[in-house]
């Protein structure tokens, strides 16, 4: 096999990549949801009915980020970005920051972030890792009563989705690692990818996602022990 260097790579990650860094799943055994209702902490409807019930969740999820280390899978993707000759670029669903915090620079938040917050009256968003509540002033406006997580609820529109399409249609190599494909708009980047016929899709997660089938090759396992071998190989001018 030639060597073989990517020009564009698009990575996708889901909360797979992180649950080894303790960071709940949702969707897995004892994922998030099997202990929360979406409908009352991830939805606009939720936050509405119940504004102190969501903030605590995500408080306590944004408290999780303290203890929370980037995990060799983090590590890998921003080794990759650093030494690849061609373009990284991670998409993520995941709000936590260990992309960022393993070096990752190229980076979009589709989801959002646990450590911003937004204000739902004047819509700034700034850097916050403390604890929100009902009375939370905005800094910008100064109003009381309308800060939210700055996190993409169902229902809202994903973040910087035109920059992420356009990535997706110029790559030559497009890897989902650790995400379940059941959530769009992030479920069908796979697809997208494929109409284009130029691009090698991988898959590299525990089990079997949704849209495994469509993806070229598949690597099953934990994260931090598959993603560094498949980096040291793209490195290498593999696969
Ligand atoms: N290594 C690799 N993959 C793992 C690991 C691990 N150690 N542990 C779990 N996984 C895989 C699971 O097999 C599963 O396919 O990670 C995936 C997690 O799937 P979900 O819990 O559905 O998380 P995700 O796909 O990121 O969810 C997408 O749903 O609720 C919304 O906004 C939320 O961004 C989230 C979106």
């Amino acid at each position: 096999m030639g060597v073989k260097t990517y020009r564009r790579i698009v990575i996708l990650t889901g909360a797979g990549i992180s649950a080894e860094s303790g960071l709940g799943t949702f969707r897995d055994k004892d994922g998030l949801w099997t202990k929360y209702d979406l409908r009352d902490v991830a939805t606009p409807e939720g936050f509405e009915r119940n504004p102190a019930f969501v903030h605590e969740f995500y408080n306590a999820r944004r408290r999780g980020l303290l203890t929370a280390q980037p995990n060799a899978a983090h590590h890998a993707l921003a080794r990759l970005e650093a030494e690849h000759a061609g373009e990284v670029l991670i998409v993520t669903q995941n709000v936590d920051d260990l992309h960022e915090r393993a070096g990752s620079r190229n980076l979009i938040h589709m989801h959002g972030e646990l450590a911003r917050i937004r204000c739902g009256r004047c819509e700034t968003v700034t850097e916050h890792r403390g604890d929100i509540d009902t009375a939370t002033v905005c800094g910008h406006c100064g109003r009381a009563g309308a800060m939210r997580p700055h996190v993409v609820w169902f229902g809202e529109m994903p973040l910087l989705m035109d920059e992420i399409h356009e990535a997706l249609e110029a790559c030559d190599l497009f890897v989902s690692i650790g995400t379940s494909g059941t959530v769009y708009p992030a479920a069908g980047f796979v697809a997208q990818v494929r109409r284009g016929r130029r691009a090698l899709t991988v898959e590299l997660n525990l089990d079997p996602s949704d849209g495994h089938s469509l993806f070229a090759q598949h690597r099953y396992g934990n994260a931090s022990e598959i993603v560094p071998v498949f980096v040291d190989e793209l490195l290498r001018g593999e696969p």
